[in-house]
């Protein structure tokens, strides 16, 4: 589990009734969760972390409404919308899909730096970099051309993960993220050339025409709704023949949604067109799980797109 965010309210009584509140919460007892916390954001009206709480249990409590009002003042009182608010409105059909908040996702992996690679290789069995490595060596094996890749981008490339499985395969690797914790990992592994705090599409903007032969996306496009604007862009960043590799989480229907992990999962006939849409055409994809969730494996798809 990803660990959870914490804004304190600046009144103590009010943090007290939180903290009683999780206890609660976790014991099961919602109801009386929920009658403290409405205590608390009493006390201290722009409590975030407790207005964020007390949405998730009106949901579970089956009170949508109240649940989407919640998750409304939560966003209200931290604009950048740390907790993802915005993510559970998506999911309760109170806003139209979008981007996620940046911020959350920054708050989410700088929390989980330390102990990401511990959580995902032991805890979840994190498949993503070998699932992408052997689809990149199949669409190199089958056009009969070297596995061997000048310069790579690594996008959303957290602690390094995707780069290691690459290692031996690329001449210089620069790596994206969003998360400063992430990219201090990143960079103690000495795996990459360049590395850059910043979103994985404003990033590729950063970059010169036909600068790249490789871009990976290892378990980070599930936080990105629009594929084809970042696979548009890594289109005019890579060289000719050169490849877009990423996973996804994915759904039996078509178009993209959120899943209960508020990630997104993008169906399969999306990914073509988003490819198609994106100038590039799709090379292999495959069904392929790239972790476990609750120790099941989460439906999932490895994609490599080739620019001609
Ligand atoms: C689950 S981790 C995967 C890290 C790495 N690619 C791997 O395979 O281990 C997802 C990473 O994507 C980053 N991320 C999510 N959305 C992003 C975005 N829009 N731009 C850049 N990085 C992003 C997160 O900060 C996080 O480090």
């Amino acid at each position: 589990m990803p660990p959870r965010l914490f804004l304190t309210s600046g009144d103590l009584l009010a943090d007290r009734r939180f903290e009683f509140a999780r206890d609660l919460q976790l014991k099961g007892d919602l109801v009386a969760a929920a009658d403290l916390l409405d205590q608390a954001v009493e006390l201290a009206p722009n409590f975030a972390s407790a207005w964020f709480t007390l949405g998730e249990i009106r949901e579970r409590l089956g009170e949508t409404d109240a649940a989407i009002a919640a998750f409304c003042r939560a966003r209200e009182a931290d604009a950048l919308d740390r907790h993802g608010a915005t993510l559970k409105l998506m999911r309760l059909g109170a806003e139209p899909l979008a981007e996620m908040p940046k911020a959350y996702v920054q708050s989410l992996f700088d929390q989980y730096a330390p102990r990401f690679d511990q959580a995902l290789l032991h805890h979840l069995d994190y498949r993503g970099p070998e699932l992408l490595f052997k689809a990149v060596l199949a669409v190199r094996a089958a056009a009969r051309k070297p596995a061997f890749f000048d310069r790579a981008i690594d996008l959303g490339c957290g602690t390094g993960l995707a780069a290691a499985a690459f290692a031996r395969q690329v001449g210089a690797f620069t790596g994206i993220d969003l998360s400063p914790g992430m990219i201090e990992r990143a960079r103690a592994t000495g795996l990459y050339a360049e590395l850059e705090v910043a979103d994985m599409l404003e990033g590729l903007r950063d970059r010169g025409d036909a600068s790249a032969d490789l871009v990976l996306a290892g378990d980070a496009m599930v936080y990105v709704s629009d594929v084809t604007a970042v696979a548009s862009e890594a289109r005019r960043v890579l060289v000719p023949g050169g490849l877009l590799a990423f996973t996804v989480e994915t759904h039996a229907g078509d178009g993209v949604i959120i899943g209960h992990g508020l990630r997104y999962a993008h169906g399969a006939e999306y990914l073509r067109r988003a490819m198609t849409a994106a100038g590039l055409v799709m090379a292999h994809l495959e069904a392929a799980s790239p972790r476990n969730e609750d120790n099941t494996p989460v439906p999932g798809l490895v994609a490599v797109a080739t620019k001609t």
